[in-house]
């Protein structure tokens, strides 16, 4: 029998990125746990199916259609769902995509891309969310960062780091602005988890696979649905001593020293 302190019967949840990946599978996981959800993408085809997955285990779910990159777009997604569910429980921050390029060469025109995908989407989104939840007393928001946002990864993702170490800063402010007012906002931060984007580079780059790995104590990518518990987690009251936390879902990578290797690691060892 599940735990009642993982039990979000009655919640509401609004994910982005709900069409595919992580934001598809933190969607399923609070539907599991009892969550209506409203889905957030600029892919609705995508949005829908994951609705109909979610309508399945008999809960709402509403598809909505929104570039988080355009704050306008997030106002009027909020609106909607007040129509809609007229609460939020839960914000799942996961949609944007980061650009990257060379440091000394990208256009500054790719870094504000990043930025506003990143930052002021998941900003837009967390103030949006936050107006409701201080009303209400109560919520939890979880914004997706990145490990490239804690250290650096080379390989041309200085306006992807940059965004996602401001995530990260985002989230400290917020949680400490909020928590006494029982609002509680943490932070994932994924290593390398199996999407298309990523299958597509290792497919083309020799080698990458290798580096990635080479990186995760566990010797492997991670998946997408192994977000759900930690989604689960700190979206319910199971967490409800839990705000500002910065938490790795990374297969051991960032405890381990860039020059470190494991058993079985791709690197050379000994
Ligand atoms: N996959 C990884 O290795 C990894 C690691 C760390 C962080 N992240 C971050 O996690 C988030 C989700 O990654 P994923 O692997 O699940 O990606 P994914 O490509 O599987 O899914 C991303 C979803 O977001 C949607 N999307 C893209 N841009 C959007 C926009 N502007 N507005 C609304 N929807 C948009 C896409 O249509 C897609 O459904 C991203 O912000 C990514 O940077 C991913």
């Amino acid at each position: 029998m599940a735990h009642p302190l993982f039990d979000l019967t009655g919640r509401v949840a609004l994910v982005s990125g709900a069409a595919s990946g992580m934001g598809k599978q933190i969607s399923i996981a609070l539907a599991e746990v009892g969550a209506d959800v409203m889905l957030a993408d600029i892919n609705l085809d995508g949005a829908e199916a994951t609705a109909e997955e979610i309508r399945s285990l008999g809960r709402k779910a509403v598809p909505v259609v929104c570039d988080v990159s355009k704050p306008a777009q997030i106002t009027a997604m909020f609106e909607r769902l007040d129509q809609e569910f007229g609460q939020i429980d839960v914000l799942a921050n996961v949609a944007g995509v980061g650009v990257i390029g060379p440091p000394e060469s990208v256009p500054i025109a790719s870094l504000e891309q990043s930025l506003n995908n990143l930052v002021i989407g998941r900003f837009a989104a967390c103030q949006e969310a936050g107006r409701r939840m201080l009303a209400q007393g109560k919520g939890s928001i979880i914004n997706i960062g990145s490990i490239a946002g804690w250290n650096s990864l080379g390989r041309s993702h200085t306006p992807y780091g940059m965004a996602m170490g401001a995530v990260i800063a985002m989230t400290r402010e917020l949680s400490t602005e909020w928590a006494a007012r029982g609002v509680r906002v943490n932070c994932i931060l994924p290593a390398q988890i199996t999407n298309a984007g990523l299958e597509a580079r290792m497919a083309t780059t020799p080698g990458v696979r290798d580096t990635f790995i080479g990186g995760i104590p566990m010797g492997r990518m991670g998946k997408p649905e192994e977000i759900k518990g930690v989604a689960i987690f700190l979206a319910s009251d199971a967490a409800s001593f839990v705000t500002g936390a910065i938490l790795p879902m990374d297969g051991g990578n960032l405890a381990m020293n860039a020059g470190g290797t494991y058993p079985g690691s791709p690197r050379v060892s000994g």
